[in-house]
């Protein structure tokens, strides 16, 4: 079976109805990332971050999965799909894709301030101060905040650069680590872009855009790859 890897971005979920990030009404418009994704946030202001997050895992029981995430399981018929995404929420899992790597967390995950090991699954949206772990230290969201490191850049890396086919949907791709994966795909790989606001592509090869949202883009596509 081909690889196929598919990286995802907030525009994923946007028709489901989760804010982007950098889009006109993002979440970076309303909160400024250092005050709530930050190692230096969680030292001054807690709570803060703890409602932020708290708010972004309540979200995830109101939200749905949109036909670009069920459209993409359906590859799983012809190809050996991997999913790596930026997205903290579980709409793919939700959808009934069977691989996923999250590159920056997951809402539905806390884990240990002393010991990043101890990760727990949270089955409610409210974490507050003074739930703890199996140690006794204060529980965090698992989410990878600025300037934390990305333990999952190293896994991902050995994933894309299999790659037969790759998909991107729905990223500004500014971010780093995670916007440098596309360069450790083979030049003669084909790769698909489906973003309506597509970044400008310089330097990659064998690159088709589409300019469409993810819910209509993405069903297309798997359309067209599941019948060549
Ligand atoms: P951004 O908000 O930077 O970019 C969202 C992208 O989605 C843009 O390119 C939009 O054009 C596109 N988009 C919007 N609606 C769409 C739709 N319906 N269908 C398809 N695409 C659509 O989000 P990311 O690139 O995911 O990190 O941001 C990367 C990281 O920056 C996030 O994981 C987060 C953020 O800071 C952390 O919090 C660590």
């Amino acid at each position: 079976m081909k690889k196929l890897i598919v990286l995802t971005g907030a525009g994923m979920s946007a028709e489901s109805g989760v804010k982007t990030f950098r889009d006109d009404d993002g979440l970076w418009q309303n909160h400024r990332f250092e005050d709530v994704a930050s190692p230096i946030a969680w030292k001054n202001d807690p709570e803060l971050v703890m409602e932020f997050y708290n708010q972004r895992r309540k979200q995830l029981f109101e939200v749905e999965p949109n036909p670009g995430h069920r459209a993409l399981v359906l590859l799983e018929k012809k190809f050996d799909v991997r999913i790596i995404t930026q997205n903290v929420d579980n709409l793919h899992e939700r959808a009934g894709s069977s691989n996923v790597l999250h590159l920056h967390g997951e809402l539905k995950k806390v884990r240990s301030t002393i010991n990043p090991n101890l990760v727990y699954t949270m089955d409610q949206w409210e974490l507050k101060m003074g739930d703890k772990c199996e140690k006794g230290s204060q529980l965090r969201p698992h989410i990878v905040w600025f300037g934390e490191a990305v333990d999952m850049i190293g896994p991902a890396v050995e994933i894309v650069s299999k790659a037969d086919i790759v998909i991107v949907i729905g990223t500004s791709m500014v971010v780093y680590p995670a916007a440098g994966l596309i360069n450790y795909v083979s030049d003669d790989v084909p790769k698909f872009y489906v973003d309506p606001k597509a970044f400008q592509v310089s330097g990659i090869s064998n690159l088709k855009v589409i300019r469409k949202k993810a819910g209509v883009g993405v069903p297309e596509l798997v359309d067209r790859l599941l019948s060549e």
